[in-house]
């Protein structure tokens, strides 16, 4: 059974055909990084703009490279929430236009629980119950998943997402647009111990995360001591310096993020663990993570990097699951840029 999945709730235009919700027969994506990288973050309206340039050339490209037509899907699947809702909008709307010309079935989908989802795809896909961990620029979200359709939250961000605390981290050091990538690059020159930045746990229960903070502790390490006229910016930092707050950054996201992930498996007693979204493409925290699960006698699954970042492929897998479920949705359903689909997220610890 083939599903076609639509993406476009940030700033990738993508399209995707997955076969029983495992093979990826096609993926593609249209990133606009390069667009936004000169405003250093997602500029909403051109975000909009350039979905609308792009998604028919994504969709026609994954049928073109799955070899197949619409009449050889059984249902459409798109991203209705969470992000921006311009940027939904886009995908939402030409998903109602091939349904209606196709007569598919439309299969709203959860972004979050589509970035769950991306490790049901290659050939060892990921057996439910499972922590998920969604750490990209937007959201930073524990999942005590059940089943691909069934996710009850476990935590989330009291502030910046983990994603957005790399990219803000790299601003700060004068690096470039993402920031992830960028400090992954200067950190591996650095020493992680050179600075103790706060690694904030918000308490020893707790399964919430808060990044500002480590942010704010940054900016102060990147001025220094300060003569009080002369206030030192990332031009002012020796490469050396750079490369040691870069790690020694990276080092505080990834220890708390791996302590969150060893905390959720306790809670849950669950023997394996998804780790998604664009932050898990870092070497660092997937070699941390792999260690954590060594220890522990888990499973850890990490999908692709491609996978892992935004992408229509884990649209399409989750698509999959709420079709044979029967969560199909009328004309008329809506895009909704909050993250909480439904009261059982809400249950927090549940
Ligand atoms: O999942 P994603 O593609 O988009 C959202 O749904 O937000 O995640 C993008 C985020 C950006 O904040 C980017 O800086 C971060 O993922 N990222 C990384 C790395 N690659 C991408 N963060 C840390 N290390 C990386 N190697
Ligand atoms: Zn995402």
């Amino acid at each position: 059974m083939r599903i076609l999945g639509l993406e476009s709730s940030c700033d990738e235009t993508a399209a995707a055909v997955v076969e029983d919700g495992t093979v990826v027969r096609s993926s593609v994506i249209r990133s606009q990084e390069s667009l936004h990288a000169a405003y250093g973050g997602i500029v909403p309206e051109l975000a909009s703009r350039a979905h609308a340039e792009s998604i028919d050339v994504v969709v026609r490209g994954a049928l073109d490279q799955a070899a197949c037509t619409l009449a050889d899907c059984a249902a459409i699947a798109v991203t209705t929430a969470p992000g921006l809702l311009g940027a939904l909008l886009v995908g939402l709307s030409a998903a109602k236009g091939l349904a209606v010309a196709s007569g598919l079935p439309l299969v709203p989908v959860n972004h979050l629980e589509a970035h769950v989802a991306a490790a049901l795809l290659g050939d060892s896909p990921a057996a439910f119950p499972l922590v998920g961990m969604v750490v990209s620029g937007g959201h930073t979200v524990l999942f005590d998943s059940r089943s691909p359709i069934d996710h009850r939250m476990l935590g989330a961000t009291t502030d910046d997402a983990a994603g957005e605390a790399f990219d803000k981290a790299a601003a700060l050091l004068g690096l470039g647009y993402p920031g992830g990538p960028h400090i992954q690059r200067a950190a591996a020159g650095g020493d992680p111990t050179a600075f103790d930045l706060p690694r904030s746990l918000l308490g020893r229960e707790s399964l919430d995360f808060s990044f500002s903070g480590l942010k704010t502790a940054l900016l102060y390490a990147v001025q220094g001591r300060t003569d009080g006229r002369h206030r030192p910016t990332a031009t002012d930092l020796a490469p050396q310096r750079v490369a040691d707050l870069a790690a020694s950054f990276q080092a505080a996201v990834v220890g708390v993020c791996v302590e969150k992930a060893r905390r959720a498996l306790a809670r849950t007693g669950h023997r394996a663990l998804v780790v998604s979204g664009g932050v898990a493409c870092n070497g660092p925290l997937r070699a941390a993570m792999q260690t954590l699960c060594e220890a522990e006698g888990v499973t850890l699954h990490l999908p692709a990097p491609a996978l892992c970042t935004d992408n229509a492929a884990m649209v399409a897998a989750l698509g999959y699951h709420r079709f044979l479920a029967g969560h199909t949705a009328s004309l008329d359903v809506d895009a909704n840029p909050r993250p909480v689909r439904n009261r059982r997220w809400k249950q927090r610890g549940a």
